[in-house]
């Protein structure tokens, strides 16, 4: 593929504006075949003979550009007869955005396109046309483009010639599509329109979202539409964008023709739930607007719910999170200047997104990508992709995705291919914490996030659990998980279970002092017992201490990013699941519930962001965050109790062990495996609980009752009943 083809860029610098890049071919003789392989330096649009030619939106896609840029290509026999007219609309997309806070940090400083159009003749001879200088260039009607800022499009613009294309050097590999594309996939409508104490239009379309808002306006050329985004009403009801930090969020229009038109943006979506109409022609109608979700096309795989409408309205809430936020690559926000693929966040929720959507193939591409930036020394930056110089620190629990994430995928889908893409970066990454602490075992003086907003200290960006005990306790977890791999991989790693025991000693010899953690924080007692640190005899003194520490927070939700993935499960799995529930069903602030009571629609960044004197520190605001969703996998391994192991993954062999509580009533999760469809419910009756679980044929399951009822089924539809819980 692109065997003559050179990148082209434009004579003069268009800025934000994008670029219009044509070429027209005439045909010596008749077409058999013929295919378009595209890509650019940003974002792409490609029509041949005015036909639209892309697969989704935003293509070519993100990716670690530095290394790999992907193509797409099409079959555009169906619109050539002796000639065709081909035209590229260039955008800066990610590649020229300054991604992040402050800074110049891009990719490029112009926006490219390659372009190779392969044509069969009917006679078998072949002909190549590519992109190079004989490519003309003109003004598009899109006049600014940013994916945080929005677009300005003046339908009414002239097109006009810029000059021929100029060749431009990119070193970057050219890959084929990897990625899962992007589409529109829900449409809402207006909710409500209001009119603002500050005299805003304003309409609600009654969800947050990432995507973009549709206008179908009936309105002489000319006239001009201007609309603004935001997810939040302040507490007086004004339009609030402070959260949005730098990021803008603004549509502008002018309309090119007269009579009804559809309006949309081309490279760039929004999170919102609310517009403002700053200009509209006449009378705004809110039946104009639509607002129409944007994201990965995941096939939906896993469906839970309850008898309690509140948790399945908080369930609701992690679904539209998560559609928000996997737009290409996993994000941490589709709304502010960031918007970036924090790998902390989404190795934590991994296995929630995979416990609704089937996400194998958007870690892989993404994994692929987090390995392709890892440094000589084995370093794992927290954000990928990442443009430049902006040099991030190499975190515990965010650098661990590599180890973490291709651990659970196997467990999930059982394809060994992603272990063994993986396993040379996860080998990398221990080595480099082996080398990077100061004592041989122990990871000491890293530059961790660690429990990233945590709430049991003054600030929740400097949380108080010792940086120093995360970084050695996800060391030694990491250690684990690449002798698992290894062995799975059937490859020899006695090093490496030489060097997990020695991390797990020097960390218990260090870290556990009398029998607790020696930072005495809920996220300390955590990583104890999630990662295995704590020897059996001492679980019962750690999860009592971590019922003392959380009463003295009134049992709300003070624990960060790490502490909260895992309390439910560390209560459930030592015997607590009674106190799981409370702490999932607590509804005193801050807790998942109390989002509720405040109007979420997606899951918050903070639980605390806003009370009842609106919202708090707009750096960290964002309301569509989905790392605090992560509560969803202990809904299916904990409350309805399915899991998959290592050892059998994919779901050949599963264990079901449940844990009915009366304030759910009943709980259900639908889930297709790569091994067929499970079904597991049970459901709390005046005198005792019932069970139902359904099989494939070839699946086994282990089946645990509280009541103490174990045993082993195959195949098929299954029901039990037990006494009621306690
Ligand atoms: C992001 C987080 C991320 C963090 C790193 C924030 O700005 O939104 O979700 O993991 O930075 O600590």
């Amino acid at each position: 593929m692109f065997e003559s083809a050179s990148w082209i860029t434009s004579p003069v610098d268009c800025g934000r504006a994008c670029p219009l890049f044509e070429a027209a071919y005439k045909f010596p003789q008749k077409v058999q075949k013929a295919s378009l392989s595209v890509s650019a330096v940003g974002l792409y649009i490609s029509h041949v003979n005015g036909v639209r030619y892309s697969f989704g939106l935003f293509n070519p896609g993100w990716t670690n550009y530095a290394d790999r840029i992907q193509y797409q290509t099409y079959d555009v026999t169906a619109s050539l007869q002796d000639s065709a007219e081909i035209s590229i609309l260039g955008a800066g997309g990610w590649a020229t955005a300054n991604l992040l806070l402050e800074g110049e940090h891009f990719f490029s400083d112009r926006i490219c396109v390659i372009a190779e159009l392969r044509v069969t003749y009917c006679d078998g001879t072949e002909e190549i046309f590519s992109t190079d200088e004989s490519w003309q260039v003109f003004r598009s009607p899109v006049l600014y483009s940013h994916i945080y800022n929005g677009e300005t499009i003046d339908h009414t613009a002239e097109k006009t010639f810029l000059g021929n294309a100029v060749r431009h050097e990119i070193f970057s590999r050219l890959v084929p599509q990897e990625g899962v594309r992007i589409r529109e996939q829900d449409r809402l409508p207006a909710k409500q329109f209001m009119i603002s104490p500050e005299g805003d239009r304003i309409i609600d379309f009654g969800q947050n979202l990432s995507g973009y808002v549709e206008i179908k306006v009936n309105a002489p050329k000319g006239s001009r539409i201007r609309i603004r985004h935001a997810e939040v009403l302040d507490q007086n009801g004004n339009f609030y964008t402070k959260n949005l930090r730098t990021a803008k969020q603004a549509m502008e229009y002018v309309l090119g023709s007269n009579g009804e038109q559809i309006l949309k943006p081309y490279f760039t979506t929004q999170g919102f739930r609310y517009i403002a109409v700053d200009e509209f022609p006449g009378k705004v109608d809110p039946a104009c607007f639509t607002s129409v979700a944007v994201y990965a096309d995941m096939k939906r795989t896993g469906y839970f719910s309850c008898g309690n409408e509140t948790i399945n309205r908080l369930y609701n809430c992690i679904l539209w999170t998560h559609r928000s936020n996997f737009m290409e690559v996993p994000t941490d926000c589709p709304q502010r200047d960031e918007r970036l693929g924090w790998l902390g966040d989404a190795q934590l929720f991994c296995k929630a997104a995979a416990y609704s959507y089937d996400v194998y193939a958007f870690y892989r591409k993404w994994l692929h990508d987090v390995a392709s930036q890892q440094l000589p020394s084995g370093a794992i930056r927290s954000i990928c992709p990442f443009n430049n110089a902006y040099d991030f620190r190499f975190s515990a629990a965010w650098s661990d995705t590599v180890t973490i994430v291709p651990w659970e995928l196997y467990r999930i889908y059982g394809d060994k291919t992603i272990l063994e893409d993986m396993f040379t970066c996860m080998c990398r990454w221990v080595d480099y914490m082996h080398s990077a602490g100061s004592e041989e075992f122990l990871w000491l003086g890293g530059n961790h996030y660690g429990d990233w907003l945590a709430l049991d200290g003054p600030d929740p960006r400097e949380p108080l659990t010792n940086k120093d005990f995360i970084g050695s306790a996800f060391f030694a977890y990491s250690a684990r998980k690449v002798v698992e791999c290894g062995r799975e991989l059937g490859r020899d790693v006695s090093e490496y279970e030489q060097l997990a025991a020695n991390v797990r000693k020097a960390f218990r010899s260090r870290y556990i002092v009398n029998g607790l953690p020696a930072t005495d924080t809920m996220t300390g007692c955590i990583l104890l017992l999630q990662f295995g640190l704590a020897e059996e005899q001492e679980k019962e003194k750690i999860v009592s201490h971590l019922l003392e520490l959380m009463a003295k927070f009134d049992n709300t939700l003070c624990t960060g990013l790490l502490g909260t993935a895992y309390i439910l499960h560390v209560l459930s799995e030592n015997g607590y699941a009674k106190k799981a529930y409370d702490l999932l069903l607590q509804k005193k602030y801050p807790s998942w519930l109390g989002m509720l009571d405040y109007g979420a629609t997606t899951i918050w960044e903070r639980f605390d962001t806003i009370d009842e004197n609106g919202i708090k520190d707009v750096r960290n605001a964002s309301l569509n965050h989905y790392v605090y969703g992560t509560i969803l996998d202990w809904l299916v391994e904990g409350a309805v109790g399915l899991r998959s192991s290592f050892s059998h993954p994919g779901y050949r062999k599963i264990s079901w062990k449940p844990l009915p509580d009366a304030r759910l009533g009943h709980a259900e999760f639908r889930f297709e495996t790569p091994n067929g469809i499970i079904e597991c419910r049970w459901q709390i009756t005046d005198t005792d609980v019932q069970y139902r679980i359904c099989l494939p044929n070839a699946v086994t399951a282990e089946v645990h009752l509280p009541d103490g009822q174990s045993t082993v089924i195959t195949g098929g539809d299954h029901t039990f009943t037990s006494r009621l819980p306690d």
